[in-house]
């Protein structure tokens, strides 16, 4: 009887040990990556753990060659559309005058289609390989609006303001339908079609009180 618990004790005791030896090693390949892991500067999401797969790189959408020119009209187009947000914002805040109800609900409306489409499109970015950057920085440095005046704005400065920024954004949309069309990408050409109509939209609901 006595053998028998002694000989089940040490055999929990040899399982424990090598449980907590299998634990131990375990935590130190999660912590100092794998062989396959890539070269230093290169920083990877499999570097947490043991989930490297070479092929897993040629698992993108679009050929090489033409991701940098899709790249560039879809990182255009976030960061007009980040920029646009926080003008819809901005004059939603500080807008006065007769229009104030309606127009406070339609700059809501558009800086929320604004947010939408800036994520859908960063996201497209990444589909295709390439980062995002939606940096105020960025957005600052590469927006190519004119800078948006601060204080109070009355309804009808908000409606100048406002349709020419939705305008100007809208028509270079439209370009980037046809170069992302012509550098054979029709997903991301697709979605900015679905972009210009919203803008279109937008442009035709602010033109009418001026017209
Ligand atoms: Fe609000």
């Amino acid at each position: 009887m006595n053998r028998l618990l002694s000989s089940a004790v040490s055999g929990l005791l040899t399982l424990t040990i090598m449980a907590t030896f299998a634990g131990q090693s375990f935590a130190q390949n999660r912590t100092s990556g794998n062989n396959n892991a890539p070269a230093a500067g290169t920083p990877s999401g499999s570097q947490l753990g043991n989930y490297r797969n070479e092929r897993a790189d040629g698992w993108i959408p679009l050929e090489p060659e033409k991701r940098q020119a899709i790249n560039t009209d879809l990182q255009a187009t976030v960061v007009e559309l980040i920029e646009l947000f926080h003008d819809a914002k901005q004059s939603h805040w500080n807008l006065r005058g007769p229009l104030y109800f309606p127009l406070h609900e339609n700059l809501q409306e558009y800086a929320e289609t604004y947010l939408k489409y800036s994520d859908l499109l960063a996201e497209r970015q990444l589909q295709i390989g390439q980062p995002a950057d939606g940096r105020t920085e960025t957005v600052v440095n590469t927006a190519n609006l004119p800078k948006f005046p601060g204080g109070f704005l009355s309804d009808r400065q908000v409606l100048d303001i406002m349709t020419e920024r939705i305008y100007t954004v809208a028509k270079r949309v439209r370009a980037r339908i046809e170069s992302t069309g012509k550098n054979g990408d029709e997903v991301t050409s697709n979605k900015l079609q679905d972009l210009s109509y919203e803008l279109d939209k937008q442009v035709w609901q602010f033109r009418v009180h001026m017209q």
